[in-house]
């Protein structure tokens, strides 16, 4: 959760402005990042691995929230950037970050966006599949251009929150398996070819994670699987990328682990399982997308209507709802929210929080206790900062709220709101 104080008007405070402040200035829905706390994040990752005295990459997973701020955010703070698509790709380069320190994903990548990023000679391009592997290389011969490689491999290894689970036979649209030797034929197929320089690995095992354990055994089979690579093909890699899915706090239920235990936990499992191989320590690298930015965002929304249905159910209906966050309809996501204006007042109803679109599943919140509510009340939601404006739509024409970031007592607009006159403009 969003570290929020209370000011002496009564009013909830992030980064040090009073949220009253902050809805009078730029109106609502309105999304704000406590700048210091994704910086304070980025910190602990680099410090954890500093400890851990093994090489390192911290590359943020730019999918979880993306602006050309953010962009300047982690330049500044010594990530690098994992970008999926054409549009992070280029939302990176227009903020000028280091393209050497950008990581292409992807599993279907479009020959276009592999130009874009040949031409912008980024780090390092994510293979993925068969056709990727052709494609990319028939592109960087043509340019006379060494580009540098991982495979995206599946370890057979899926962890979803609480329980990771081990799986012989993979069903992903992501990467190659190693249990069916394909990913094997993708090494043997790269190494052969003279533009492809093979860095190592990548392996994601999934997303909001609590437990060390499914982290570990990935890396127990990926080293492995290195293991085998180097006596069948005399092949040594010197990365490992073991992907994103550190866990947040949404609600008290969530129970994440520190960033630093993350950390050390998979530098101790590099160490122990690569020295048991004899295998050159890998240089490690993580992804984290949720974990960076979750916690540091906060939705203001004003209250609406209410709706009591007696005996049954109280709904309070808010000016946003699935355009900016749609994750409690499409994921069934829990989140916690408080009244904003009158944070320490007792709770003593209990409601639901409703969207405004045309969709009855458009709905925040189930069964919250909240102050008395009254019309213009604001209603805080926390831990939104991640998957929450990356995924936000335009539907029933709704427009995207604004997003600022907020530290030390200052705010600014880092992205602006938008207007009806930007939901004609592609329009003919
Ligand atoms: N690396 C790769 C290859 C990924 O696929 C992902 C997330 C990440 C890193 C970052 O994972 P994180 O640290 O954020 O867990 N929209 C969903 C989450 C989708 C995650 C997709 N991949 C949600 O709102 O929960």
């Amino acid at each position: 959760m969003s570290t929020v104080d209370v000011n002496v008007q009564g009013d909830l405070t992030i980064g040090g402005i009073g949220t009253g402040d902050l809805v009078e200035r730029y109106g609502t829905p309105l999304m704000v990042y406590d700048e210091g706390m994704i910086r304070g994040n980025a910190k602990l990752f680099r410090d954890a691995f500093n400890e851990s005295g093994l090489k390192y990459q911290v590359a943020y997973a730019s999918k979880a929230f993306l602006c050309k701020e953010m962009v300047r955010l982690a330049e500044q703070e010594n990530l690098s950037l994992d970008v999926v698509s054409g549009g992070e790709l280029y939302t990176a380069l227009e903020a000028g970050f280091p393209a050497a320190r950008i990581h292409f994903h992807g599993n279907n990548k479009s020959e276009d966006e592999l130009l874009m990023a040949l031409e912008a000679e980024i780090g390092c391009f994510v293979v993925d599949s068969f056709l990727e592997l052709e494609l990319l290389h028939d592109l960087a011969k043509e340019r006379e251009q060494e580009v540098q490689i991982l495979i995206r491999v599946t370890p057979g290894v899926e962890a979803h929150t609480h329980e990771y689970i081990t799986t012989g036979q993979e069903d992903s649209k992501f990467g190659f398996s190693i249990s069916n030797g394909q990913a094997a034929t993708a090494i043997g197929l790269a190494i052969r070819k003279p533009y492809f320089s093979l860095l190592g690995l990548h392996s994601h095992i999934g997303s909001q994670i609590f437990e060390q354990e499914g982290f570990d055994q990935a890396i127990r089979v990926l080293s492995d699987f290195m293991q085998r690579i180097r006596i069948d093909l005399d092949v040594m890699m010197p990365v490992l990328n073991i992907g994103g899915g550190f866990g947040v706090r949404y609600t008290e239920e969530d129970q994440p682990l520190p960033i630093p235990t993350y950390v050390k936990g998979i530098t101790d499992s590099v160490k122990t399982y690569f020295a048991k191989n004899e295998y050159p320590l890998p240089e490690v690298w993580v992804e984290p997308g949720r974990s960076m930015v979750a916690e540091a965002g906060t939705t203001l929304y004003k209250v609406g209507s209410k709706k009591i249905i007696p005996d049954v159910r109280t709904y309070v209906a808010i000016d946003g709802g699935m355009t900016d966050n749609i994750r409690p309809a499409l994921y069934q996501a829990k989140y916690h929210a408080v009244l904003a204006n009158r944070p320490n007042e007792e709770c003593t109803e209990l409601v639901s929080i409703a969207g405004k679109c045309c969709e009855s599943g458009d709905m925040l919140i189930w069964d919250l206790m909240l102050p008395p509510t009254n019309y213009g009340d604001i209603l805080a939601v926390f831990s939104t900062g991640a998957y929450g404006y990356s995924m936000a739509s335009n539907y029933n024409r709704i427009p995207r709220p604004a997003v600022v970031f907020v530290d030390n007592g200052e705010s600014r607009v880092v992205i602006e709101r938008e207007t009806y006159e930007d939901l004609v403009r592609k329009d003919r």
